[in-house]
Formats: structure tokens, C-alpha cells, sequence
């Protein structure tokens, strides 16, 4: 198949050149409404998580002739799914590529925190040797409230159970992988008895803004968020206003539910022009990344492997499976 790999970097052409069977052309460009028209020609197109698939896109895709949409990622809250059914293009997307390396990065995000790795490093380069403001808390005994139980949340319960946690999770659809390492429990004794709240789940209607104003009141003051998976699972305003009162008391978040126009790029020539984020960034305990999660090489090798079987089903003519959304 004729396939236009659209917002590709360095990184992803090496990996997806292993592709074979399929004639890759990499387009540099995000896929959105001024962009589409670069489909022309192309049965298929392969798009990363900050690509826009919203109703007008795909029907220009539709129009272009794409029938395929590949998503080289897990989460498809960019597509409009019911748009790509209604309009015959079948979505796939690669389900699982590392559920380790996110899992993996939360706990980056936890041990900064917790003990203030880059404060310390800052200090030693200026031969301060203080140890005044680096006091952290052993995670050891320590309750941990994970919101999703699929395959990441799984990969992190096992981590933190290896630091001698109490692990609380809450998840509509419980499955026996976590209920064997933590308690199932209801989201309002989640919020009530966690020292640390990491997210695992999609986003969802159901779960946007999932981190509220409500929600954070009846956290533990000082309490610890982790957001390793979607933006929009977190009113980030309502977290500042938690940050500014101490009831938050660490953020460690590697999305942004503003992050479409800022991640992926080199925007350091730029003025920074969204002020909520600007914000994040005068608290000393809070860490932002920009969504480097998924970002390990075991990881990428998965995507073009998957990406790869995903484009020959579609080309032998399968509609269907695990890896298919529509
Ligand atoms: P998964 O599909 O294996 O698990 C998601 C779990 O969330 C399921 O068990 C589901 O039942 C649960 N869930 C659904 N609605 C819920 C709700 N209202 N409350 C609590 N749980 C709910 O997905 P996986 O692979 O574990 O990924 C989780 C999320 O991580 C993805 O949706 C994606 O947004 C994010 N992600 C982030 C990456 C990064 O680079 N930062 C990379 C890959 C995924």
C-alpha cells in the first residue's frame, strides 16, 4: 500500500523504514484540515497522537481516497472514530508497544519528586552541599492510588509493589493481574486514602478532567499526582489552585491537555504564550515532560512492527481484530 506517514521525525523514519511490503512516503507536516490534502493519492495514512483526525480531516482523507488510518500509538482520543466508520475507513492503532516504559517513566517522575534529584544536581554545580529543602519520604509503606488497571497500570502496580506500597486501584473493569497485587476500591476511597495518585486510564467523556477542584478536596494534603497518560484527565487550573494551597503537594506530569500546539517540537526561539502552563513552572515541586513516556527504543521497534502487521491485514483484506478500532 501507498502510505503517508505524516509528523515524523528522525527517530520514527529510522524505525519505520523497517517496514517492508509497503511504500512509505514520510511527510514532515502534522496531519490537520491545511495539511490533508497531502493524502492525495495515498490509500492509507500513519498519524501520531498529535495528528488532528477530527470529522472535516477524514473526510478529506475520504475524499483523497484513504481508507486506512494507522495510528503509531495506543491512545485514538484525536480521532473521530465514529466519523472514520460512517465515512469506511478502518482505524488501527498498536495497542500495546511497551506497557514497561510509561510504567517505567512514572516512577521517574515519583523519585524526582520525591527526592528532589534535580535540586540536589543544581546544588552540587554550584558546590552548595546543603541538604536543607531535599528531605523526601520513603515509599515503603506508602499508599498508592493507580487509576486504570489495563496493561500500564499492571506494569506500574508491579514496580511500586516492589518498593513495599499499599496499592489502591480503581477501575470500572477489574481484571485478576491487579486484583492480585492491589485492592479494588471505589475512586472516592482512592482520592480519601492515597499518598500518591498515578493515571493509567483513557480519555474518555467519563474521564476528562477526572482531576477537579472536587476531586483534589478530598485528596490528603500533599498529596503526590502522576499523569502519564492523557492531558485532559487533569484540570490543570485546579491543580495549580491545589499547588498554591499545599493540598497538592508534588505534580509530576508527562501530558498537557494543551500539548497538541507545544510537544514534539523545538520551540525554544518562541514565546511561550499558554500562561496556565507558564505557571507549572514556578513550583519547585512540580515536573513537566513532554510526553516522552513511550519513548524507549523497545518501544519504538514495537510500533513499526506493529504499524507493520496492522498496514498487511488491512492490504490482505481484514476489517477486524484486536489492533482495529473501526
Ligand atoms: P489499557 O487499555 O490496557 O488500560 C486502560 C484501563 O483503563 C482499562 O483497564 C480500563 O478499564 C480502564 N478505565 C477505563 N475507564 C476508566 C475509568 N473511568 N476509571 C478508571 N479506569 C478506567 O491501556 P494502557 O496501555 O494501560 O494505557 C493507558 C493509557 O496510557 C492510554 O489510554 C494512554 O492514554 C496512555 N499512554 C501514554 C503514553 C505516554 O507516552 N505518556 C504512552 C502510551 C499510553
Amino acid at each position: 500500500m501507498k502510505v503517508a506517514v505524516f509528523n515524523t521525525k528522525r527517530y520514527d523514519r529510522e524505525n519505520l523504514a523497517q517496514i517492508a511490503g509497503h511504500e512509505l512516503t514520510f511527510i514532515d507536516a502534522h496531519l490537520n484540515a491545511q495539511t490533508a490534502p497531502l493524502a492525495a493519492g495515498f490509500e492509507a495514512v500513519c498519524c501520531f497522537v498529535n495528528d488532528v483526525l477530527s470529522e472535516p480531516v477524514l473526510m478529506q482523507l475520504s475524499a483523497a481516497g484513504v481508507r486506512m488510518v494507522a495510528m503509531r500509538c495506543a491512545g485514538f482520543n484525536n480521532v473521530d472514530v465514529a466519523a472514520a466508520k460512517h465515512l469506511g475507513i478502518a482505524v488501527c492503532r498498536v495497542p500495546e508497544y511497551s506497557p514497561y516504559a510509561v510504567a517505567e517513566f512514572a516512577t521517574a517522575l515519583i523519585l524526582d519528586l520525591n527526592r528532589r534529584m534535580r535540586r540536589a544536581y543544581n546544588r552540587m554545580r554550584e558546590q552548595d552541599y546543603s541538604l536543607d529543602g531535599l528531605l523526601g519520604f520513603d515509599l515503603h509503606g506508602k499508599t498508592v492510588g493507580i487509576v486504570g488497571s489495563g496493561k500500564i497500570g499492571c506494569a506500574f502496580a508491579r514496580i511500586m509493589q516492589g518498593f513495599g506500597c499499599r496499592l489502591l486501584v480503581s477501575d470500572p473493569y477489574p481484571n485478576d493481574t491487579m486484583a492480585a497485587m492491589a485492592e479494588y476500591v471505589p475512586r472516592e476511597q482512592l482520592w480519601q486514602e492515597a499518598d500518591i495518585i498515578s493515571l493509567h486510564c483513557p480519555l474518555l467523556e467519563s474521564t476528562h478532567h477526572l482531576i477537579n477542584a472536587d476531586s483534589i478536596a478530598q485528596m490528603k494534603p500533599g498529596v503526590m499526582l502522576i499523569n502519564t497518560s492523557r492531558g485532559g484527565l487533569i484540570d490543570t487550573r485546579a491543580v495549580i489552585d491545589g499547588l498554591k494551597t499545599g493540598q497538592v503537594g508534588y505534580l509530576g506530569i508527562d501530558v498537557y491537555e494543551e500539548e497538541a500546539d507545544l510537544f514534539f517540537e523545538d520551540k525554544s526561539d518562541a514565546i511561550l504564550q499558554d500562561d496556565v502552563f507558564a505557571r507549572l513552572f514556578t513550583f519547585a515541586n512540580v515536573i513537566v515532560t513532554g510526553h516522552q513516556g513511550f519513548f524507549t527504543r523497545e518501544a519504538l521497534a514495537q510500533i513499526a512492527r506493529v504499524t507493520g502487521e496492522n498496514l498487511d491485514a488491512f492490504a490482505s483484506g481484514e476489517r477486524s481484530g484486536p489492533t482495529f478500532v473501526t
